[in-house]
């Protein structure tokens, strides 16, 4: 016997009509205004948006999405205030801790996708941990850009090339080249972006790997999305003629 929720999920995800994107990327938003809303200083909107993040890795699991890329904090996100700033490197670690063992079963192989230098030693360190207790999963990747920047990425990208250039290691490159000195050089183009809370930009996002992206913006704020909000995603996503420029 199936729960009542559960049946509901059973039958949400078994849906043949609807095309799935191999990578998703969701610019998760809208969680300060969702806490402040019912009263509840910002960070709870953070707490909020933890399982709003698991619900989406479950759906993305179970729905055979290949690869899924949360963007968790911005490079631009350091001008927010010292306690907001701490909250979310803090949250950050505490994920990678907490959720390790269902990130094993769901056989998601967790990646940090972003700049080191500002980002917290101990969040890296529990991000080290994580990649090492992950890379044997197969069934999903899961990119956590955290302290990313698209302009960073690849600014990042050409400083290295320059110097291998310099040291007379390569003469030239090219978009597949290009692409192996990005953060993760086995990241798959973005096949559908998803931004929640009514925003409608990218704010710094995948720049190189988003532009042959469908995009979807909804109004939900992040902590409010659930399966059946992806699977509403995933129906304007089937929607789309992808035309990559032919007639
Ligand atoms: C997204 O929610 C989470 C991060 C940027 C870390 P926000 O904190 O941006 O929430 P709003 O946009 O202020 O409501
Ligand atoms: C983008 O959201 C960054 C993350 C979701 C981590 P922001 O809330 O920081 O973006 P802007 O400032 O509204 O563009
Ligand atoms: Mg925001």
């Amino acid at each position: 016997m199936f729960q009542a929720s559960e049946w509901a999920g059973r039958c949400l995800l078994s849906r043949s009509d609807l095309k799935i994107p191999e990578h998703i990327a969701v610019i998760m938003d809208g969680n300060g205004r969702w806490a402040v809303e019912q009263g509840l200083p910002r960070t709870e909107g953070h707490r909020a948006g933890e399982e709003a993040l698991m619900r989406w890795v479950r759906a993305g699991r179970k729905l055979g999405v290949k690869e899924m890329s949360f963007y968790t904090f911005s490079t631009e996100n350091w001008n927010r205030s010292v306690s907001e700033v701490n909250f979310l490197m803090n949250i950050s670690k505490e994920i990678m801790v907490k959720r390790a063992p269902e990130f094993i079963d769901l056989g998601c192989q967790v990646r940090w996708v972003g700049r080191k230098g500002r980002i917290w030693s101990s969040v890296l360190r529990e991000l080290e941990v994580i990649q090492e207790k992950t890379k044997r999963c197969t069934d999903m990747v899961l990119n956590f850009c955290i302290n990313y920047g698209g302009r960073a990425e690849i600014l990042d990208a050409v400083n290295e090339i320059i110097d291998n250039a310099s040291a007379g290691k390569l003469k030239k490159v090219t978009e597949k080249s290009f692409a192996k000195y990005l953060y993760s050089p086995t990241m798959r183009d973005v096949d559908l972006l998803i931004r929640t809370s009514g925003e409608v930009r990218t704010s710094n996002f995948l720049p190189w790997q988003l532009v042959y992206s469908e995009m979807v913006f909804i109004e939900d704020k992040w902590p409010d999305v659930d399966e059946s909000t992806l699977i509403r995603c995933l129906e304007q996503y089937t929607s789309r003629d992808r035309r990559f420029g032919k007639a």
